[in-house]
This record gives structure tokens, sequence and C-alpha cells, in this order.
């Protein structure tokens, strides 16, 4: 069975597994990286990793208009659920088993706080596992952290990474994560969005590819990755 995941811009992204429309972060109306519409997009759940504006972004109404599952942290789905959007909490280790696929909760180490000051708990990657039996990681804003090294062990399809550096890994520090994490594809996000975090990411690709077993992707805001 193949998935499909579409770069939206930043480190906004869908996902198809399953027949299952997945947004990771919709960060959208404010987002210079892309034109999609938070009025008009689909979905069935939305992932959130951790409350920065830059990631809850236009959550609230796009959940409360499509009448899609959030999937995040306890205190981040607390404050959802004060807005009447359904969610599903989980924490950090622990995993479901949803239509789409299982999905675990993965350490980042990164802050959380939501856009009005709320406490959004820790921030959190999320670990799918496909009914295919393909193993998707979405790192989240992180930095490198070594236990990248247990999830890698799982044994990674695809990685989605941040590579921006400032607020996240960097070029460096993304590619000894690769090294970690052993997926058979990568990913980068959450560069070029903004100055802060411009990245030359063809640059980075060809490191990755010259020190390590991966095949880096990169896709353009709006492009789509196919797997197989
Ligand atoms: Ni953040
Ligand atoms: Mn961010």
């Amino acid at each position: 069975m193949a998935f499909e995941l579409t770069f939206i811009g930043h480190a906004a992204l869908g996902l198809v597994a399953d027949g299952y429309k997945l947004l990771i972060d919709p960060y959208l109306r404010n987002n210079p990286a892309t034109d999609l519409n938070p009025e008009t997009v689909e979905a069935d759940y939305i992932l959130v990793t951790h409350g920065h504006g830059d990631h809850i972004g236009d959550t609230v109404e796009i959940a409360q208009r499509t009448g899609a599952t959030v999937i995040a942290n306890a205190e981040i789905c607390t404050w959802l659920g004060q807005k009447g959007v359904k969610v599903h909490a989980q924490h950090i280790g622990g995993g479901f088993t949803y239509p789409f696929g299982y999905l675990k909760l993965t350490l980042a180490l990164h802050g959380s706080r939501l856009p009005d000051g709320s406490d959004g708990g820790n921030p959190a990657g999320f670990l799918l596992t496909t009914n295919a039996d393909e193993k998707v990681y979405l790192a989240g804003d992180t930095g490198l952290f070594g236990d990248m090294r247990l999830i890698g062990e799982e044994g990674i399809t695809l990685a989605v990474i941040p590579i921006g550096d400032n607020y996240t890994m960097g070029p460096a520090d993304a590619l000894r994560a690769v090294k970690l994490l052993s997926p058979e594809v990568v990913i980068p996000i959450h560069y070029n969005t903004f100055d802060l975090i411009a990245q030359d990411a063809e640059a980075w690709a060809e490191k990755v590819q010259a020190e390590t077993d991966a095949r880096v992707h990169i896709l353009a805001p709006g492009e789509r990755f196919v797997y197989p």
C-alpha cells in the first residue's frame, strides 16, 4: 500500500495513508510558503507536534469546519477541546491504532507554548506505522538528540526532519540525525520560509547522500512524494 506525503510549506504537511487524509501542523493562512486555504482544505485527522503558532496554525478553524479529529499531547488537546474541537490526546512514548495506522508520539527537544500563552505541554514528533508496515517519522521542531538512534532501530521508511537552524537542527546536526535514524528516504523541512532559516537544501542533500545510505527527496512547497 502506498502513502503520499505533500509538503505544503514550512512544516505543514499533508499525508494520505490508506485513503485517510491527515494534515500535520496546518499553518496555512499566515504561511508565506503556501496559498492553501484553511476554509477549503480537507482533513480526516490533524496531527499537531507542538503549540507554536507556525505549527498549531489554523488547526482550530479547520477542525471545527471539517470535524477532523486532532491528535496531539494532552495539554494541547485540553486547549483545543475547550474550543469545541474533537481531540484524541496521547503523550510521548504512547501509541494508538487509528484506521490509518499505529501512531506514536516521540520525543522532541523544543518549546510548545500556545499562541495565547497557555501551557502546550512537551513538544513531540510522530512515528506512524502504516497499515502496510511502512514507518514514517515526523520529527517536529527539535534539536538533535541521541535517542534518535532508538527511533532508527524501528526501521524508518521516511524521515521528515527540520534543517533550518536557529530554532531547530541545522544542516550539520540534521546530517547527524540521518546517521542515527538510518531512514530509506529523508525529506528536509522548516527552512527557507523566513530569512532566519534560509538553507541550501541541495548542498545538504549532496552531503547526506555522500555520507549515508539515505536518499534525500527535496520537495518544493506544494510538491508530493509518493511511496514506493
Ligand atoms: Ni516551534
Ligand atoms: Mn517551528
